[in-house]
């Protein structure tokens, strides 16, 4: 049997939303002890506050006597951070790492509302975590030990896989990629309904067979250990309909030059809300 999930310590999930919630649900799939996870989130409606609770977890602790945890995970808005912060920094002792997904909050925005010298990730998760598919890039501070590192990736892999990039410059990137990235996907399956009503099938048709189509495809690629580039030889005979179409895709100016674009404008975004 697979190790539990053991972070050496207490956990306190700051944000118990749409992210935090799906990141709680995977760890504790995974066996993290619920006595040890504490769960902030003032604003939870009842039902929500109950239905955690049952899970063994605390819920809106008396952070008071909660003690110093092992790590604290930022799952709140961005423009939350603030207020957020000023309930759980005095928590934070020398050990504690705080990893933060808020998309756009710098480690040294991060860092500015945290004792001096406290370990940091920052992790770019996306929404496929909800159905643990999700992929999360990350960075770590100069601060966070090998240990921190390896609880990080324990915490962050139980919604999908992890990728730590090199510097923090290179999230912008990865939110543009895999952050905003199942959009562009979901737009796909719309495109691609819009143009087989455009084709003569009803509309409703059109939109079954584009997402079965885009989700029988995601999950080929998933299971398959070859390189997307094969898969999509493998569907083009020569002179066939998909060649015919992938002509027009794989022109100079179709679909390489159109997403380099949507992604450039992505990043440009992403670090004009992080400043
Ligand atoms: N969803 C994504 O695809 C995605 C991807 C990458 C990164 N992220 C990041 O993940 C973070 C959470 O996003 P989300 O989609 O999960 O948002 P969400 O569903 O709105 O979750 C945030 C939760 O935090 C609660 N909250 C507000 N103020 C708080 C406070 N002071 N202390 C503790 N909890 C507080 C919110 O309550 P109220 O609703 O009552 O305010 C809400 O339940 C964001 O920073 C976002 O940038 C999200």
């Amino acid at each position: 049997m697979a190790e539990k999930l053991d972070i050496g310590g207490k956990l306190l999930l700051l944000g118990a939303g749409k992210m935090g919630g799906a990141m709680l649900e995977g760890w504790l799939k995974l066996g993290l002890d619920p006595a040890l996870v504490g769960a902030v989130d003032p604003h939870l409606p009842p039902e929500a506050a109950t239905a955690l609770a049952t899970t063994g977890i605390a819920v809106n602790p008396d952070l008071s006597s909660f003690g110093t945890p092992a790590v604290v995970l930022l799952a709140i808005k961005p423009q939350m951070m603030a207020q957020a912060m000023k309930t759980v920094a005095p928590l934070f002792g020398p050990g504690t790492l705080a990893i933060s997904i808020m998309a756009g909050k710098t480690i040294d925005g991060i860092a500015s509302q945290l004792p001096s010298r406290t370990a940091i990730v920052r992790a770019m998760p996306n929404t496929p975590a909800a159905v643990g598919r999700g992929i999360t890039g990350a960075v770590p501070n100069a601060f966070v030990t090998p240990a921190q590192k390896a609880a990080a990736d324990a915490l962050l892999r139980a919604t999908g896989a992890v990728e730590w990039v090199a510097e923090e410059g290179l999230i912008d990137a990865v939110t543009a990629v895999s952050g905003s990235g199942p959009a562009y996907v979901f737009h796909l399956v719309e495109a691609l309904a819009a143009a087989g009503a455009a084709a003569g099938l009803p509309a409703d048709l059109a939109m079954r067979l584009a997402r079965a189509t885009v989700t029988g495809s995601g999950e080929l690629l998933h299971q398959s250990d070859l390189p997307a580039a094969t898969l999509r030889q493998n569907v083009t005979s020569p002179g066939g309909t998909t060649a015919a179409a992938l002509a027009v895709l794989m022109a100079e100016d179709g679909l390489t030059p159109l997403v380099e674009k949507a992604v450039a404008a992505a990043k440009q975004r992403a670090g004009e809300l992080a400043s």
